[in-house]
């Protein structure tokens, strides 16, 4: 080999060499790019992961305390021991932002809203506000009850209050205990989220953001004597990365919205120009966990009022004799 003939060999190692690695990064990037996403954006056109491929790009979505989950109510677990909880500053109002992130709506939060009791043993913190939904408020809540599916669902996110991020509270098996409250569409509208539905056409598309009006958490949940009622079981985050840190709680009480504020939520866009729709991850098997319900509460509440009413009755018959 002449000298001349030796370094175009290296020449051409160094081309071969370096389309490789051109190779190789377009390959990686390909990987990179397959975002997940939700059943309702998979087409022939689109190729994006859809909830049964979330397993490939999470391997804790394949584990076997996922959520979301199907409640049977015959089959639950009565738990007299399962308490009411304390809600701290849910009152208080607060500014914050809301976002479309590509995925759902979300409003974050700055964890001064707290709560314990319901059984969690230690305090958790509100971090944030997300929802699921269906098409033109039509079947879109990831908890299902006896088969039901609501229009919609919101998650609110709590972290045991010695974590400062959902990040780091998820490598605790129970560092995050997310409250789910299902909608009912309703006759009239629901005037308390009037902020929230009046901003959706602010930020119709991924990325975009707005300052939220001042509301308060009490103002978009169920009256609290109302939320003494719910069910309780062990599971996951119901996004990549499906993190098995979960304590749910899903409340029987659900929240009216008139047909007009749920359709609201389909004016927003995943990208590329698709509606936002259908935005929640299909039921998981329950495999060998147990759901617990906390009792018929609203029920002795109602035992209280009729006695009380007797009680009344017959006083006020006394009084008028
Ligand atoms: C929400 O996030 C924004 C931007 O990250 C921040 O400026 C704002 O203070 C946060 N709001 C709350 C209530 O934490
Ligand atoms: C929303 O996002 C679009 C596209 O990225 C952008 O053109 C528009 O300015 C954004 N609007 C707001 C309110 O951020
Ligand atoms: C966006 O959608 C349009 C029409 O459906 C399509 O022609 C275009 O290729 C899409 N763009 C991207 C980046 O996917």
């Amino acid at each position: 080999m002449t000298l001349h003939e030796f370094s175009g060999h290296r020449k051409q190692t160094r081309m071969y060499v370096f389309y490789s690695f051109l190779f190789l990064a377009s390959l990686s990037r390909i990987a990179a790019r397959a975002e997940w996403c939700y059943q309702s954006q998979v087409t022939c056109e689109h190729k994006c992961e859809g909830p049964s491929e979330w397993p490939k790009i999470a391997s804790a979505c394949g584990g076997n305390k996922q959520s979301p989950i199907n409640i049977v109510t015959k089959k639950v677990k009565m738990e007299g021991s399962l308490p009411a909880f304390k809600f701290q500053g849910y009152k208080e109002t607060f500014h914050s932002f809301i976002t479309n992130n590509g995925h759902t709506v979300k409003v974050n939060l700055s964890g001064a809203a707290q709560i314990n009791g319901g059984s969690l043993g230690s305090t958790y913190k509100a971090m944030e506000i997300h929802f699921h939904w269906g098409k033109n408020g039509e079947h879109g809540s990831e908890h299902t009850i006896d088969g039901e599916q609501y229009p919609m669902e919101m998650h609110l996110v709590h972290i045991k209050s010695t974590y400062s991020s959902v990040e780091e509270a998820v490598k605790d098996p129970s560092g995050v205990a997310v409250f789910g409250f299902l909608y009912e569409e309703a006759e009239s509208s629901n005037q308390k989220y009037d902020p929230i539905i009046n901003a959706l056409v602010n930020i119709p598309f991924p990325d975009n953001r707005t300052s939220l009006q001042s509301l308060s958490l009490d103002s978009l949940i169920p009256d609290q004597t109302m939320l003494s009622s719910y069910f309780r079981y062990e599971g996951s985050l119901t996004t990549p990365d499906c993190a098995e840190s979960v304590i749910w709680t899903v409340f029987e009480q659900t929240i009216p919205l008139s047909r007009n504020q749920l359709s609201t939520f389909s004016t927003l866009q995943f990208d590329n120009e698709t509606a936002m729709v259908g935005t929640f991850r299909p039921v998981q098997p329950l495999n060998s966990r147990e759901v617990f319900y906390s009792g018929c509460t609203v029920v002795s509440v109602n035992a209280v009022l009729v006695v009380g009413t007797i009680f009344t009755t017959i006083f006020t018959l006394n009084t008028i004799k």
